[in-house]
């Protein structure tokens, strides 16, 4: 697939190299109990990078990774510690006998507090049958304390608990004032849709769903100290298990008398008022004016029943013994990002009329106009399986890794100590994770300083030219830290050629030589991917190397223009790989090209599309080139 060319410019990398792990696509899966134990956005399986690590280290080696979220690259430089064909199975085939099994070293440095905490426990040695001694007792009393607040009858009047109920908020009509439930108006129950718009009941006047204006009621904020304006909101179906039964009823009588004893008990008792943020009402770079309305502290972001049982379980981990409090605290920090707070919503999977659970929308804050309610008590204690799986897994690999809260433009690492390096740095504003991260760390009581934060977010005063400096800032550090010779591998992805443009002149002007790329697929593409303009669903992998001081003398070729490009790949691509054929990849590919190549990246995703379809056809989904074109 290469021209000679190509293939005299990457001689040098793949004599460094056991194997060649750039020549198919890698995958990452979004499964396994490391991966799903926490929903930190943007992971990659550690699976991943192993073959990575394999194919430019040997055992004992150092790898870095810069901006190492919950420190999968760790993971990998520790799972390469015994044979394990399945991590390599996915690459096809292999020259096994070449790849040097024994665990590496790894630093890996993030400025997230609430990643680097996560990462940091799963890795702490523990012994996890006195842990789960220890969870048993503490979810036991403390529900023995607080389990009432999820105690309930089922529909014929017999006891059982709640597992999770659904509220509405009430929408104001703009017209005549009238107030309607949301759920009444912008979901269709029968049909199992959201609506995007409806009419109102009293006046007819059409409403849309994306401005339609929450109705609002002034309560008592007890933590607070003062009358608020809040969203109103109330409960409009309860789910709940009697025994082994599930059943669903309606709210009655009983579920109001539970929410009054708990209206009457102090928060302050519990917890103090936490500003979000700066604490000025819009708060953010994600604050929405519209479901955000009235959130101004922690507490805003949960219903007073979750929000008293989270702050009964992070209060009884001053209790416990301090070897299983990370542990504890971890279990509860998974289950709070995703599932305890009023981010908690249902969907309907396609023709389906059954309203599904599911988490908050991973990446951002996000509140559904039918928010739902979870029991935490049963939540966290779903969460100990997987925590157990993670750390036994773990276990098996006597990891050395090494975690740092600190900025990727300051390792704090000696020059040319590093052997190798993958990192997946923050795609420019794709994801505010200061931001998000303050959910977590508010419970932690300890937040991510910003500052060298690689964003880009109007709220902190960073644009593109801010992003590119502090990317260029992490990425001369790198160069700096990494031996001579030796390779970085940088997973980005954004849709935007402008973006990549930064990317390419960051990874240049810092030191490092482009050399390869190809390309990370995610499986199912993050939620963020799949919605966000400004993502693609592959992401491409960038390998760079730092000079020795010799001069490369055959630079690879460059592709003339993205339609010379375009006929070259698809005319040498199995007529059936419908992988390499779809439009992603090849916009991937083509990205990947110019990046080796030294050539400036010009087009977005959607003007390659649109190229694309000039000089190509779709024939049963894969991508062809006209006739007229061959
Ligand atoms: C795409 S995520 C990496 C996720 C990681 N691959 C994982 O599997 O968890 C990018 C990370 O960069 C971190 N970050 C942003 N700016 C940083 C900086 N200046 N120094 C170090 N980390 C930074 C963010 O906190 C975030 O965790």
């Amino acid at each position: 697939m290469k021209s000679d060319n190509e293939r005299r410019q990457n001689d040098s990398l793949n004599e460094s190299m056991a194997f060649n792990p750039y020549v198919k696509p890698a995958k990452s899966s979004r499964s396994g109990p490391i991966f799903t134990v926490h929903p930190y956005p943007t992971k990659i399986n550690y699976r991943a990078i192993v073959p990575f690590i394999l194919a430019h280290t040997k055992p004992g080696d150092v790898v870095y990774d810069s901006f190492a979220g919950t420190c999968n690259t760790g993971f990998a430089a520790a799972a390469c510690f015994k044979p394990d064909r399945s991590l390599l199975a996915d690459l096809g085939p292999t020259d096994y006998s070449k790849v040097m099994w024994g665990a590496r070293n790894a630093v890996c440095v993030d400025l997230g507090v609430l990643p680097t905490f996560i990462g940091r426990t799963l890795l702490k040695e523990i012994d996890i049958d006195a842990f789960i001694q220890e969870f048993n007792k503490t979810m036991s009393s403390v529900e023995g304390n607080w389990g009432w607040m999820y105690e309930t009858v089922d529909d014929g009047g017999n006891p059982g608990i709640l597992r999770y109920s659904f509220l509405s908020d009430f929408i104001v009509c703009s017209r005549c004032g009238s107030e309607t439930k949301f759920i009444d108006l912008f979901v269709d129950l029968d049909r199992g849709v959201f609506l995007d718009s409806a009419v109102c009941e009293s006046c007819g006047a059409p409403i849309s769903a994306k401005d339609a204006t929450r109705a609002h009621e002034v309560i008592y904020d007890d933590l607070v100290g003062e009358d608020r304006s809040v969203t109103k909101r109330r409960l409009f179906r309860v789910f709940g298990k009697t025994h082994r039964r599930n059943w669903t009823r309606d709210p009655i009588d009983q579920d109001r008398e539970v929410l009054r004893r708990i209206d009457g008990v102090l928060l302050s008792g519990m917890s103090s008022a936490i500003p979000i943020l700066t604490g000025v009402p819009r708060w953010g770079e994600m604050y929405r004016s519209g479901y955000h309305s009235g959130i101004t502290h922690l507490h805003h972001f949960y219903t007073r029943r979750n929000f008293l049982a989270l702050s009964a379980l992070y209060e009884a981990t001053s209790l416990m013994s301090p070897e299983f409090r990370d542990h504890f605290l971890l279990l509860v920090s998974s289950y709070n990002a995703s599932h305890s707070s009023l981010m908690t919503r249902f969907v309907f999977k396609k023709n389906s009329s059954v309203p599904v659970v599911t988490s908050g929308q991973p990446g951002a804050l996000y509140v559904s106009g039918c928010p739902v309610e979870k029991n935490v008590f049963l939540g966290v204690r779903k969460k100990l399986r997987e925590l157990s799986a993670a750390v036994a897994e773990i276990k098996t690999w006597r990891p050395r890794v090494f975690v740092f809260t600190r900025a990727a433009q300051n390792s704090g690492l000696e020059a040319g100590s590093v052997d190798y390096i993958f990192t997946d740095p923050p795609f420019a504003g794709n994801i505010q994770y200061s931001e998000l991260n303050f959910l977590s760390e508010a419970w932690l009581g300890s937040y991510t300083d910003n500052r060298y934060e690689t964003i880009v977010s109007r709220y902190q005063g960073k644009d593109l030219t801010a992003y590119e400096k502090l990317l260029s800032d992490a990425f001369r550090e790198n160069c700096r830290i990494l031996k001579p010779g030796r390779y970085m591998t940088v997973v980005f992805h954004t849709r935007s050629d402008e973006i990549w443009r930064i990317v390419q002149r960051s990874i240049i002007n810092s030191g490092f030589e482009i050399v390869d790329s190809s390309i990370l697929d995610k499986r199912q593409a993050s939620f963020k991917q799949t919605l966000t303009v400004g993502a693609v669903k592959k992401d491409p992998i960038i390998v760079a190397r730092k000079p020795t001081g010799l001069v490369d003398s055959s630079p690879p070729e460059k592709p003339s223009s993205i339609e010379f490009f375009l006929r070259r790949r698809l005319s040498i691509l199995e007529r059936d790989d419908v992988i390499e054929r779809s439009s992603d990849y090849l916009f991937s590919r083509y990205i990947g090209a110019c990046l080796a190549s030294g050539l400036e990246v010009n087009v977005s995703a959607d003007e390659f599309k649109r190229r694309l379809e000039r000089i190509a056809e779709l024939r049963e989904g894969v991508w062809h080139l006209r006739d007229s074109e061959k």
